[in-house]
């Protein structure tokens, strides 16, 4: 018990050398376009807002199990307002035949949600705007154009693999007469950048807009003048937002820890041997993490002798709340960690056991943000941004950044071993609720201004 919990320990040193790896790698990655490395796609977003942008826009955001479809009013004053619906994306959707059927499906959403929100927009007025945040990585070749590196998470759809995304979603909306027109494709990490810059006005300068969902991921801003991989003559502005891709951050594992419950699930995945990263930190992975671990300790009959058979056997049937809720009980006696393990196991835990869970659910949630930490290190050391702004402002977005408890006081924990405690001090983390749906509109409106 005590040598898992070891296994899972970040230390200084391990925490330095994920920064500088990071910085290495991502700065190959910025010069020349890789296959295992570190993606940093140019997004083409060439500016942050100011806070005054204004007008009406859609927004829809493909995230890992829902498709949100927004209208965003953009107030000019930093302010919004934002009407919404999420639609469930159904199994067969998910594992679609064609992409054909996937994107007539996207299509049809946004159909209804237009027909509901904007029913007296008539053709002749032109067509909506509408910026698409689309959480997968995407190779992008202009503001609107961009071909889909792979999948993650749960869809898994191959036949869209390598295909312009914008081009067949605009195809699937035009076949049904919707009037809207894709301005700007984004991910959702830019969308929580522009977002929460959107938010703090001009005087603040937001470096890292970061999901913590069921993937991981961060965009940044960085200077043409170093992404040296895009064409000559790309662009007439000074700088452009990256979308790190993180989540494949070190996938030949030269720096990242691995146990061998991290080897198990990568195995288990319908991406294997990509987005290692990820698979150490986001909501999709941390449950199952918690699941191998206590069928190796049942296993070795030391812990839930009269564990109901099965219980513990189906992968990824942990959810990574499980652990989150876990680590949220405050009681000295475990009170809710015993309730919780009755629900989710169906049986009645020692106080020792749930002790265990208790703790193995703590070390999971810990290195997961002292990982994190060890990459906003990378970013803020690749950017030198403590030379540049008095405070590294970082927006945040996902379930496990909202939610799992802890994540934030590890990831400074983490962050004051990395640069002590008066520069930890200097980084600033806040929610950004929407980001995605308010980072595409603001896209949407960006692209307008420069068309
Ligand atoms: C996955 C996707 C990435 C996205 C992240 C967070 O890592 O590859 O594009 O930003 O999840 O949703």
């Amino acid at each position: 018990m005590n040598k898992l919990t070891a296994d899972l320990t970040v230390s200084k040193a391990k925490l330095d050398e994920i920064a500088d790896f990071f910085v290495k790698t991502a700065t190959s990655s910025l010069a020349k376009q890789t296959e295992r490395g570190i993606p940093m796609i140019p997004t083409y977003v060439t500016k942050l807002p100011t806070g005054k942008e204004k007008g009406v826009f859609l927004a829809c955001d493909l995230g890992g199990t829902n498709f949100r479809c927004c209208s965003v009013v953009l107030n000019g004053d930093g302010t919004h307002k934002i009407t919404q619906d999420k639609c469930h994306i159904p199994e067969e959707v998910l594992n679609a035949k064609s992409h054909v059927e996937f994107y007539d499906w996207l299509a049809s959403c946004i159909g209804d949600f237009v027909a509901k929100q904007h029913p007296n927009w008539k053709s002749d007025q032109g067509k909506l705007r509408m910026g698409v945040t689309f959480s997968y990585p995407v190779n992008q070749t202009g503001l609107n154009r961009g071909t889909l590196v792979r999948w993650t998470k749960k869809v898994n759809v191959p036949d869209a693999v390598g295909r312009d995304v914008c081009v067949d979603f605009q195809t699937a909306m035009d076949r049904r007469n919707i009037p809207v027109y894709i301005a700007a494709l984004i991910n959702d990490t830019t969308g929580a950048l522009l977002a929460r810059s959107y938010m703090a006005g001009e005087s603040v300068h937001t470096l890292l807009g970061m999901i913590l969902g069921t993937g991981t991921n961060a965009a940044y801003m960085e200077d043409v003048a170093k992404i040296t991989k895009l064409p000559a003559g790309t662009t007439q502005h000074k700088t452009m937002a990256v979308n790190t891709e993180w989540g494949s951050f070190d996938n030949d594992l030269q720096v990242l820890p691995t146990t061998r419950f991290d080897a198990a699930i990568d195995k288990l995945t319908l991406n294997p041997t990509v987005h290692m990263f990820e698979k150490r930190i986001s909501g999709m992975f941390m449950g199952e993490i918690l699941r191998q671990m206590l069928c190796e300790l049942h296993g070795k009959g030391l812990i839930f002798k009269n564990l109901p058979a099965g219980s513990l056997d189906k992968p990824f049937g942990i959810d990574t709340a499980t652990p989150s809720q876990i680590e949220a009980d405050a009681s000295s006696d475990n009170i809710e960690v015993k309730a919780i393990m009755r629900d989710v196991f169906g049986i009645n835990p020692t106080s020792e056991e749930a002790h265990a869970v208790r703790k193995l659910s703590h070390g999971i949630g810990k290195r997961a943000a002292y990982l994190v930490a060890g990459a906003i290190g990378g970013v803020v050391n690749l950017t030198n941004a403590l030379e540049k702004y008095q405070y590294i402002d970082i927006g945040g977005d996902g379930s496990v950044y909202e939610f799992y408890p802890g994540f934030e006081k590890h990831m400074r924990e983490a962050l004051r071993l990395l640069y002590g405690e008066a520069t930890e001090k200097r980084f600033k983390f806040g929610i950004v609720k929407d980001g995605s749906g308010i980072g595409a509109a603001l896209c949407a409106s960006l692209s307008a201004e420069e068309a």
